[in-house]
């Protein structure tokens, strides 16, 4: 008798879905395809010749334990060079601050198992990373999502939904995935203070922070708590948990991310990646430091954010050539993504469907919030915001890619727009 296997699935699994983001990278292999779609960074700036010598040191000099088992929470070398890249941009943890993931996503993931009782509800931005909802879902989050504008956050909003206690509030500050927005510094320090005044923790997702293209660093929250409320004892206390990766720095491929928090929180992760994984790969991990080491990171990260700041430039300057006056779209400091907002009663899944014909593609706004873009904070139960945005990625395409897959999509969004000024004009 064969086994029913779907009977038997854990009350935890109904309702998940594929992330769609996933779902449209299938599609978008198809040839001829220019996409806007996945936040996949450049290839062609993956250092791969720094990689080939780095693997070939690690397995000539330290393969016996490079190809072992090691130590949940990473390997130190890289944990230092982590701990120091971070001192840097003003966060200083310690190496016992530190836990290596595998990527940000499993980070997102061990933050949900360790904080999330079914029912309880996570504070999030509206828009927010799509990722992070498929993580925190299956832990059976619920949620207040909290409008953002083109400074972030609306920091004005919070203190009715802090006021109901939500576990934790998941925040994006620089060059938000997906709307390419950042956090202002008076917001920051508005968000922080709330946080100490509600007793209620930030889990603050960094992984564009060092990709800005113009305009000054802006303290990360985790910094700002510690010095706004004077925590004088280091990364021991805190209200924010920081979250950064080396996917958009060197490559997504390695699967490598981290988490600062203080060293209580960091045992308890540990313990609960110990059930996931035991630990990230130590060869990855052994990789990653000789790669990164000497100062490389740095040089590299200077490199990419020539070449992004270059597609972006292309990518706005299409925007500006080729979309009618009553579309709109943020101007991002950095990171991978743009936010287009078209006028209301535009079918955007309609759209996304003659851009597939059309072969160029994005992902649909629906996907990035919590209720289907329907129930926010401050908004009315109809009022479906996702319906109308596209986010649009620039780091993948060509500068001759974005220009034209631009120039596909303006004529895919216009047809659609005159369908939608036809149907309004039927109605009145
Ligand atoms: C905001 C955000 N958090 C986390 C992740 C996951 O990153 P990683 O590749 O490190 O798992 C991404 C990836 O795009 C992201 O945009």
């Amino acid at each position: 008798m064969s086994t029913a296997w779907t009977s038997r699935y854990a009350a935890r699994t109904k309702g998940l879905t594929s992330s769609a983001i996933r779902d449209l990278l299938k599609v978008i292999q198809k040839p001829g395809m220019i996409s806007f779609a996945g936040g996949l960074p450049a290839p062609d700036v993956f250092p791969a010749q720094r990689f080939a010598e780095a693997c070939h040191k690690v397995l000539t000099e330290n393969a016996s334990q490079a190809l072992q088992y090691g130590a949940t929470e990473g390997y130190e070398p890289l944990r230092e060079l982590i701990a120091n890249n971070m001192a840097r941009y003003g966060i200083k943890a310690r190496i016992e601050n530190v836990l290596i993931t595998s990527g940000s996503q499993q980070a997102l993931d061990l933050i949900g198992k360790l904080f999330i009782n079914a029912g309880d509800h996570v504070l999030v931005e509206a828009p927010t990373y799509l990722g992070a909802l498929q993580a925190f879902n299956v832990y059976g989050a619920e949620y207040l999502a909290v409008p953002s504008d083109e400074n972030g956050l609306r920091t004005d909003l919070l203190e009715a939904p802090l006021r109901s206690g939500p576990k934790f509030m998941y925040v994006l500050p620089n060059f938000q995935n997906p709307a390419g927005t950042t956090l202002s510094e008076g917001r920051r320090h508005e968000l922080v203070l709330l946080a100490d005044r509600y007793g209620i923790p930030i889990v603050e997702d960094d992984p564009y922070g060092q990709l800005r293209y113009e305009g000054e660093h802006l303290p990360s929250l985790v910094v700002l708590d510690r010095e706004n409320l004077r925590r004088d004892n280091g990364y021991s206390i805190g209200n924010v948990i920081y979250l950064s990766t080396f996917s958009k720095t060197l490559a997504p491929g390695l699967r490598l991310g981290w988490i600062v928090a203080p060293p209580e929180v960091i045992g308890k992760l540990a313990q609960l990646k110990q059930g996931a994984d035991l630990h990230t790969s130590t060869f990855t991990q052994f990789v990653a430091y000789e790669v990164a080491r000497d100062g490389f990171l740095d040089s590299h990260v200077k490199l990419i954010r020539q070449v992004y700041r270059e597609r972006r430039d292309v990518m706005l300057q299409a925007l500006q050539e080729f979309f009618p006056p009553v579309v709109t779209w943020t101007h991002p400091q950095g990171g991978l993504f743009l936010w287009v907002t078209l006028p209301r009663g535009v079918d955007i899944e309609a759209v996304f469907r003659t851009a597939l014909e059309q072969n160029v593609a994005f992902v649909p706004g629906t996907s990035f919030y919590a209720h289907d873009g329907r129930r926010n904070e401050g908004r009315a139960d109809d009022d479906c915001e996702g319906c109308r945005h596209m986010r649009l990625n620039f780091s993948n395409a060509t500068p001759e890619q974005i220009r034209e897959g631009v120039r596909r999509l303006a004529a895919a969004v216009k047809a659609h727009l005159s369908q939608s000024i036809v149907r309004l004009e039927l109605k009145l």
